[in-house]
Protein backbone atom coordinates (compact mmCIF):
# COMPACT_ATOMS: atom_id res chain seq x y z
CA UNK A 1 0.00 0.00 0.00
CA UNK A 2 1.30 3.50 -0.58
CA UNK A 3 0.60 6.79 0.71
CA UNK A 4 0.65 9.66 -2.01
CA UNK A 5 0.95 13.24 -1.03
CA UNK A 6 0.45 16.41 -3.35
CA UNK A 7 2.51 19.77 -1.79
CA UNK A 8 1.18 23.25 -3.29
CA UNK A 9 0.97 21.42 -6.42
CA UNK A 10 0.31 24.27 -9.68
CA UNK A 11 0.70 23.34 -13.59
CA UNK A 12 0.50 26.05 -16.22
CA UNK A 13 0.18 25.45 -20.11
CA UNK A 14 1.92 28.03 -21.96
CA UNK A 15 2.03 30.55 -19.47
CA UNK A 16 -1.80 31.33 -19.91
CA UNK A 17 -3.55 28.25 -19.35
CA UNK A 18 -4.00 27.45 -15.38
CA UNK A 19 -4.78 23.90 -15.33
CA UNK A 20 -4.36 23.29 -11.21
CA UNK A 21 -3.61 25.74 -9.04
CA UNK A 22 -2.05 25.16 -5.56
CA UNK A 23 -3.48 21.04 -4.99
CA UNK A 24 -2.94 20.13 -1.55
CA UNK A 25 -3.91 16.45 -1.21
CA UNK A 26 -2.78 13.32 1.17
CA UNK A 27 -3.76 10.19 -0.36
CA UNK A 28 -4.15 7.27 2.19
CA UNK A 29 -2.28 3.86 2.69
CA UNK A 30 -4.99 1.76 0.69
CA UNK A 31 -7.42 4.29 -0.24
CA UNK A 32 -10.01 4.41 -2.91
CA UNK A 33 -9.84 8.34 -3.60
CA UNK A 34 -12.20 9.87 -6.25
CA UNK A 35 -11.11 12.52 -8.75
CA UNK A 36 -14.04 13.96 -9.33
CA UNK A 37 -15.79 17.77 -11.53
CA UNK A 38 -16.41 18.86 -14.91
CA UNK A 39 -15.30 18.65 -17.97
CA UNK A 40 -11.59 21.17 -18.04
CA UNK A 41 -11.58 20.97 -14.08
CA UNK A 42 -7.67 19.77 -14.10
CA UNK A 43 -8.10 15.81 -13.30
CA UNK A 44 -6.71 14.05 -16.33
CA UNK A 45 -3.70 16.84 -15.44
CA UNK A 46 -3.79 16.04 -11.90
CA UNK A 47 -3.61 12.53 -12.67
CA UNK A 48 -0.85 12.62 -15.36
CA UNK A 49 1.42 14.73 -12.75
CA UNK A 50 1.57 11.99 -10.53
CA UNK A 51 2.26 9.45 -13.15
CA UNK A 52 5.50 11.44 -14.13
CA UNK A 53 3.87 12.32 -17.83
CA UNK A 54 3.50 16.04 -16.80
CA UNK A 55 5.40 18.26 -14.70
CA UNK A 56 4.11 20.72 -11.84
CA UNK A 57 4.66 23.82 -12.85
CA UNK A 58 5.77 24.06 -9.24
CA UNK A 59 5.24 22.27 -5.91
CA UNK A 60 6.11 18.54 -5.20
CA UNK A 61 4.88 15.10 -5.33
CA UNK A 62 5.69 12.74 -2.93
CA UNK A 63 5.46 8.66 -2.76
CA UNK A 64 5.95 7.26 1.10
CA UNK A 65 7.34 11.10 1.78
CA UNK A 66 10.28 10.73 -0.97
CA UNK A 67 9.81 13.86 -3.46
CA UNK A 68 9.58 11.87 -7.08
CA UNK A 69 9.39 14.79 -9.29
CA UNK A 70 12.57 14.16 -10.90
CA UNK A 71 11.63 10.19 -11.46
CA UNK A 72 10.62 8.96 -15.33
CA UNK A 73 7.46 7.54 -15.20
CA UNK A 74 8.41 3.82 -15.35
CA UNK A 75 10.62 4.54 -12.44
CA UNK A 76 7.64 5.25 -10.01
CA UNK A 77 5.95 2.14 -10.38
CA UNK A 78 2.58 3.46 -10.53
CA UNK A 79 0.25 1.67 -12.76
CA UNK A 80 -1.78 3.59 -14.86
CA UNK A 81 -5.29 3.16 -17.28
CA UNK A 82 -6.09 5.65 -19.49
CA UNK A 83 -9.09 6.47 -20.98
CA UNK A 84 -8.94 5.35 -24.39
CA UNK A 85 -7.15 1.92 -24.12
CA UNK A 86 -4.87 2.32 -27.16
CA UNK A 87 -4.14 -1.95 -27.56
CA UNK A 88 -2.16 -2.89 -30.04
CA UNK A 89 -4.71 -4.14 -33.18
CA UNK A 90 -2.46 -6.70 -34.36
CA UNK A 91 -1.31 -8.58 -31.32
CA UNK A 92 -3.68 -11.15 -29.19
CA UNK A 93 -4.83 -10.01 -25.91
CA UNK A 94 -2.38 -12.48 -24.21
CA UNK A 95 0.83 -10.61 -26.34
CA UNK A 96 -0.93 -7.11 -25.28
CA UNK A 97 -0.79 -8.38 -21.53
CA UNK A 98 2.60 -9.69 -21.96
CA UNK A 99 3.80 -6.34 -23.69
CA UNK A 100 5.21 -4.61 -20.32
CA UNK A 101 6.86 -7.22 -18.97
CA UNK A 102 8.57 -8.39 -22.55
CA UNK A 103 10.08 -4.85 -22.82
CA UNK A 104 11.51 -5.27 -19.67
CA UNK A 105 13.16 -8.85 -20.73
CA UNK A 106 11.50 -10.63 -17.86
CA UNK A 107 12.00 -14.66 -18.56
CA UNK A 108 9.01 -15.86 -20.63
CA UNK A 109 7.73 -18.62 -18.37
CA UNK A 110 7.32 -16.24 -15.52
CA UNK A 111 5.43 -13.80 -17.81
CA UNK A 112 3.26 -16.84 -18.86
CA UNK A 113 2.17 -17.79 -15.46
CA UNK A 114 1.98 -14.13 -15.20
CA UNK A 115 -0.29 -13.26 -17.90
CA UNK A 116 -2.74 -15.94 -16.49
CA UNK A 117 -2.35 -15.39 -13.14
CA UNK A 118 -4.14 -11.37 -14.01
CA UNK A 119 -6.58 -12.89 -16.86
CA UNK A 120 -8.09 -14.77 -14.18
CA UNK A 121 -8.05 -11.89 -12.00
CA UNK A 122 -10.53 -9.43 -14.76
CA UNK A 123 -12.05 -12.92 -16.08
CA UNK A 124 -10.86 -12.99 -19.71
CA UNK A 125 -9.06 -16.01 -19.72
CA UNK A 126 -11.10 -17.07 -22.07
CA UNK A 127 -9.93 -14.27 -24.27
CA UNK A 128 -6.61 -14.33 -24.52
CA UNK A 129 -5.98 -15.69 -27.74
CA UNK A 130 -8.29 -13.12 -29.29
CA UNK A 131 -7.55 -9.73 -30.88
CA UNK A 132 -8.73 -6.47 -29.67
CA UNK A 133 -10.78 -6.02 -32.52
CA UNK A 134 -12.99 -9.06 -31.20
CA UNK A 135 -13.56 -7.78 -28.22
CA UNK A 136 -16.33 -5.83 -27.02
CA UNK A 137 -15.90 -2.59 -25.15
CA UNK A 138 -15.68 -4.01 -21.46
CA UNK A 139 -13.68 -6.90 -22.31
CA UNK A 140 -11.17 -4.49 -24.04
CA UNK A 141 -11.28 -2.11 -20.73
CA UNK A 142 -10.18 -5.85 -19.32
CA UNK A 143 -7.95 -5.76 -20.98
CA UNK A 144 -5.98 -2.66 -20.37
CA UNK A 145 -6.56 -3.13 -16.82
CA UNK A 146 -4.98 -6.47 -17.00
CA UNK A 147 -2.11 -4.85 -18.54
CA UNK A 148 -1.65 -2.49 -15.74
CA UNK A 149 -1.54 -5.35 -13.83
CA UNK A 150 1.12 -7.33 -14.74
CA UNK A 151 3.27 -4.70 -13.75
CA UNK A 152 2.37 -5.27 -10.28
CA UNK A 153 2.80 -1.47 -9.52
CA UNK A 154 2.40 -0.05 -5.98
CA UNK A 155 -1.06 2.35 -6.46
CA UNK A 156 -3.46 2.48 -9.49
CA UNK A 157 -3.79 5.50 -11.58
CA UNK A 158 -7.61 5.10 -13.33
CA UNK A 159 -8.59 7.89 -15.53
CA UNK A 160 -12.38 7.38 -16.17
CA UNK A 161 -12.02 3.71 -17.40
CA UNK A 162 -15.43 3.06 -18.04
CA UNK A 163 -16.80 6.47 -19.66
CA UNK A 164 -16.79 4.75 -23.10
CA UNK A 165 -19.14 2.00 -21.80
CA UNK A 166 -22.98 2.22 -21.69
CA UNK A 167 -24.61 2.37 -18.65
CA UNK A 168 -25.32 -1.52 -17.62
CA UNK A 169 -21.89 -2.32 -18.68
CA UNK A 170 -20.46 0.79 -16.25
CA UNK A 171 -22.08 -0.18 -13.87
CA UNK A 172 -21.14 -4.03 -14.25
CA UNK A 173 -17.57 -2.84 -14.82
CA UNK A 174 -17.53 -0.91 -11.50
CA UNK A 175 -18.36 -3.36 -9.26
CA UNK A 176 -15.38 -5.50 -10.89
CA UNK A 177 -13.18 -2.22 -10.35
CA UNK A 178 -14.76 -2.31 -6.56
CA UNK A 179 -13.51 -5.63 -5.88
CA UNK A 180 -10.58 -5.51 -7.47
CA UNK A 181 -9.24 -2.50 -5.44
CA UNK A 182 -10.42 -4.96 -2.23
CA UNK A 183 -8.87 -8.02 -3.35
CA UNK A 184 -5.21 -5.82 -4.04
CA UNK A 185 -5.51 -3.98 -1.13
CA UNK A 186 -3.69 -1.01 -3.07
CA UNK A 187 -3.86 2.68 -3.44
CA UNK A 188 -6.51 3.45 -6.32
CA UNK A 189 -7.35 7.17 -7.10
CA UNK A 190 -9.76 6.89 -9.72
CA UNK A 191 -10.92 10.16 -12.10
CA UNK A 192 -13.99 10.44 -13.27
CA UNK A 193 -16.66 13.12 -14.15
CA UNK A 194 -19.60 10.69 -13.02
CA UNK A 195 -21.32 11.71 -9.74
CA UNK A 196 -22.93 8.80 -9.29
CA UNK A 197 -19.41 6.62 -10.03
CA UNK A 198 -17.58 8.62 -7.63
CA UNK A 199 -20.35 8.39 -4.94
CA UNK A 200 -20.37 4.22 -5.21
CA UNK A 201 -16.48 3.47 -5.32
CA UNK A 202 -15.13 6.65 -3.14
CA UNK A 203 -13.43 6.11 0.62
CA UNK A 204 -12.94 9.88 -0.07
CA UNK A 205 -14.03 12.27 -2.89
CA UNK A 206 -11.95 15.16 -3.95
CA UNK A 207 -14.40 17.77 -5.59
CA UNK A 208 -12.21 19.79 -7.99
CA UNK A 209 -13.75 22.73 -10.28
CA UNK A 210 -11.59 25.20 -12.43
CA UNK A 211 -7.97 23.87 -11.35
CA UNK A 212 -9.39 23.61 -7.36
CA UNK A 213 -10.24 21.71 -4.58
CA UNK A 214 -14.29 22.59 -3.87
CA UNK A 215 -14.39 20.32 -1.34
CA UNK A 216 -12.74 16.45 0.15
CA UNK A 217 -15.09 14.06 2.60
CA UNK A 218 -17.01 10.69 2.09
CA UNK A 219 -19.40 10.57 -0.51
CA UNK A 220 -22.14 10.53 2.57
CA UNK A 221 -20.47 14.07 3.94
CA UNK A 222 -20.48 15.12 0.43
CA UNK A 223 -23.92 14.37 -0.18
CA UNK A 224 -25.34 15.84 3.36
CA UNK A 225 -22.95 18.81 3.70
CA UNK A 226 -21.97 20.22 0.82
CA UNK A 227 -19.90 23.45 1.48
CA UNK A 228 -20.97 24.92 -1.26
CA UNK A 229 -23.65 25.69 -4.16
CA UNK A 230 -21.23 24.49 -6.54
CA UNK A 231 -20.96 20.98 -4.79
CA UNK A 232 -24.48 20.83 -3.62
CA UNK A 233 -25.79 20.89 -7.55
CA UNK A 234 -23.28 18.28 -8.80
CA UNK A 235 -24.19 15.91 -6.61
CA UNK A 236 -27.59 13.71 -6.65
CA UNK A 237 -29.84 12.30 -9.25
CA UNK A 238 -32.01 14.40 -10.08
CA UNK A 239 -29.97 17.44 -8.59
CA UNK A 240 -31.03 19.72 -5.39
CA UNK A 241 -33.43 21.80 -5.92
CA UNK A 242 -32.20 25.51 -6.19
CA UNK A 243 -34.45 28.44 -5.26
CA UNK A 244 -33.26 32.04 -5.78
CA UNK A 245 -34.61 34.30 -3.14
CA UNK A 246 -33.99 36.37 -0.07
CA UNK A 247 -33.99 36.31 3.68
CA UNK A 248 -36.16 38.55 5.48
CA UNK A 249 -36.98 39.54 8.86
CA UNK A 250 -40.38 38.44 9.69
CA UNK A 251 -42.15 38.46 13.44
CA UNK A 252 -41.80 34.93 13.54
CA UNK A 253 -38.17 35.06 13.01
CA UNK A 254 -36.53 34.75 9.33
CA UNK A 255 -38.28 33.90 6.16
CA UNK A 256 -37.08 32.62 3.06
CA UNK A 257 -38.71 34.66 -0.25
CA UNK A 258 -39.18 33.67 -3.98
CA UNK A 259 -40.65 33.60 -7.01
CA UNK A 260 -41.63 30.25 -6.28
CA UNK A 261 -41.86 29.81 -2.50
CA UNK A 262 -41.96 31.17 0.62
CA UNK A 263 -40.57 29.06 3.41
CA UNK A 264 -39.78 29.85 7.34
CA UNK A 265 -36.70 28.84 8.09
CA UNK A 266 -35.50 26.79 10.88
CA UNK A 267 -33.72 28.53 14.23
CA UNK A 268 -30.21 27.42 12.31
CA UNK A 269 -30.96 30.73 10.44
CA UNK A 270 -31.71 33.02 13.14
CA UNK A 271 -28.78 35.27 12.82
CA UNK A 272 -28.21 34.63 9.31
CA UNK A 273 -28.05 38.36 7.37
CA UNK A 274 -30.95 39.44 5.66
CA UNK A 275 -30.71 39.72 1.60
CA UNK A 276 -30.06 37.50 -1.45
CA UNK A 277 -29.56 34.14 -0.87
CA UNK A 278 -30.30 30.57 -2.71
CA UNK A 279 -32.06 27.77 -0.78
CA UNK A 280 -31.74 23.99 -1.77
CA UNK A 281 -33.73 21.53 -0.89
CA UNK A 282 -33.12 17.82 -2.21
CA UNK A 283 -36.21 16.35 -3.79
CA UNK A 284 -36.35 13.46 -1.32
CA UNK A 285 -36.34 16.06 1.52
CA UNK A 286 -39.65 17.13 0.26
CA UNK A 287 -43.04 16.21 1.84
CA UNK A 288 -46.16 15.90 -0.01
CA UNK A 289 -49.46 16.27 1.48
CA UNK A 290 -53.27 17.32 0.88
CA UNK A 291 -52.74 20.83 3.60
CA UNK A 292 -50.01 23.26 4.14
CA UNK A 293 -49.01 26.59 3.30
CA UNK A 294 -46.95 26.10 0.14
CA UNK A 295 -49.36 25.06 -2.78
CA UNK A 296 -48.04 23.99 -5.87
CA UNK A 297 -49.60 22.28 -9.24
CA UNK A 298 -47.73 19.45 -10.29
CA UNK A 299 -47.44 19.82 -13.89
CA UNK A 300 -45.42 16.25 -14.60
CA UNK A 301 -45.91 12.72 -13.26
CA UNK A 302 -42.62 10.30 -14.28
CA UNK A 303 -42.40 6.92 -12.83
CA UNK A 304 -38.81 5.65 -12.25
CA UNK A 305 -39.77 2.40 -11.26
CA UNK A 306 -38.86 2.54 -7.55
CA UNK A 307 -39.78 5.93 -7.42
CA UNK A 308 -42.10 8.78 -9.16
CA UNK A 309 -40.79 12.34 -9.42
CA UNK A 310 -43.28 15.18 -9.60
CA UNK A 311 -42.31 18.49 -11.00
CA UNK A 312 -44.06 21.17 -9.85
CA UNK A 313 -44.49 24.49 -12.17
CA UNK A 314 -42.31 27.37 -11.35
CA UNK A 315 -41.47 30.74 -12.69
CA UNK A 316 -38.19 30.28 -12.83
CA UNK A 317 -35.96 28.01 -15.32
CA UNK A 318 -35.37 25.65 -12.73
CA UNK A 319 -37.54 22.67 -12.25
CA UNK A 320 -38.64 22.16 -9.00
CA UNK A 321 -38.65 18.10 -8.17
CA UNK A 322 -39.81 16.09 -5.58
CA UNK A 323 -39.26 12.14 -4.89
CA UNK A 324 -42.49 10.18 -3.58
CA UNK A 325 -43.21 6.53 -3.82
CA UNK A 326 -43.80 4.94 -6.92
CA UNK A 327 -47.37 3.49 -5.58
CA UNK A 328 -48.67 7.08 -4.83
CA UNK A 329 -51.39 8.21 -7.37
CA UNK A 330 -50.53 11.84 -7.98
CA UNK A 331 -51.46 13.24 -11.24
CA UNK A 332 -50.60 16.12 -13.72
CA UNK A 333 -52.48 18.86 -12.84
CA UNK A 334 -53.33 17.49 -9.63
CA UNK A 335 -52.61 20.74 -6.48
CA UNK A 336 -50.63 19.52 -3.39
CA UNK A 337 -48.72 20.76 -0.46
CA UNK A 338 -44.93 20.89 0.04
CA UNK A 339 -43.48 20.48 3.00
CA UNK A 340 -39.78 21.19 3.35
CA UNK A 341 -37.93 19.27 5.72
CA UNK A 342 -36.70 21.92 7.93
CA UNK A 343 -33.43 20.29 8.83
CA UNK A 344 -32.77 19.64 4.95
CA UNK A 345 -32.68 23.28 4.17
CA UNK A 346 -29.61 24.45 2.81
CA UNK A 347 -29.06 28.24 2.25
CA UNK A 348 -26.02 29.08 0.08
CA UNK A 349 -24.94 32.85 -0.04
CA UNK A 350 -24.57 35.05 -3.66
CA UNK A 351 -20.54 34.27 -3.59
CA UNK A 352 -22.10 30.42 -3.40
CA UNK A 353 -20.84 29.36 0.28
CA UNK A 354 -22.85 27.58 2.47
CA UNK A 355 -24.74 29.49 4.93
CA UNK A 356 -24.22 28.06 8.34
CA UNK A 357 -26.14 30.14 10.84
N1 LIG B 1 -1.29 19.80 -23.08
C1 LIG B 1 -2.07 20.84 -22.81
N2 LIG B 1 -1.82 22.06 -23.33
C2 LIG B 1 -2.59 23.14 -23.02
N3 LIG B 1 -3.66 23.09 -22.20
C3 LIG B 1 -3.97 21.90 -21.65
C4 LIG B 1 -3.19 20.72 -21.92
N4 LIG B 1 -3.75 19.69 -21.23
C5 LIG B 1 -4.80 20.22 -20.55
N5 LIG B 1 -4.94 21.53 -20.81
C6 LIG B 1 -5.96 22.43 -20.23
O1 LIG B 1 -5.94 22.30 -18.83
C7 LIG B 1 -7.25 22.30 -18.29
C8 LIG B 1 -7.50 21.03 -17.50
O2 LIG B 1 -7.51 19.93 -18.40
P1 LIG B 1 -7.72 18.44 -17.93
O3 LIG B 1 -7.51 17.57 -19.13
O4 LIG B 1 -6.87 18.17 -16.76
O5 LIG B 1 -9.25 18.45 -17.51
P2 LIG B 1 -10.20 17.26 -17.04
O6 LIG B 1 -10.73 17.65 -15.73
O7 LIG B 1 -9.47 15.97 -17.16
O8 LIG B 1 -11.39 17.32 -18.10
P3 LIG B 1 -12.24 16.13 -18.84
O9 LIG B 1 -13.31 15.72 -17.88
O10 LIG B 1 -12.81 16.81 -20.03
O11 LIG B 1 -11.29 15.03 -19.18
C9 LIG B 1 -8.18 22.51 -19.47
O12 LIG B 1 -8.48 23.86 -19.58
C10 LIG B 1 -7.36 22.04 -20.65
O13 LIG B 1 -7.75 22.70 -21.82
MG1 LIG C 1 -9.74 14.24 -18.31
Amino acid sequence: MTHIELKNIRKEFGGSVVAVKNLNLSIEHGEFLVLVGPSGCGKTTTLRMIAGFEDPTTGEILVENDVINELEPAERNLGMVFQTHALFPHKTVSENIAFGPRMKKVNKEIINDKVKEVAEMVKITHLLEKLPAQCSGGESQRVAVARTLITDPSAFLLDEPLSSLDAKLRREMRAEVDRLHKELNKTFIYVTHDQEEAMTLADRIVVMDEGEIKQVGSPIDIYNNPNSYFVADFFGSPSMNLINGEIVNSEAGKVFKSLILNVDLPKLFENSAPGPVTLGIRPEQIGISSSGDIKKKIYLVEPLGKDTLLYFETVEERELIAIVESNSSYRSGDTVALNLLPEHIFLFDSSGKRILN
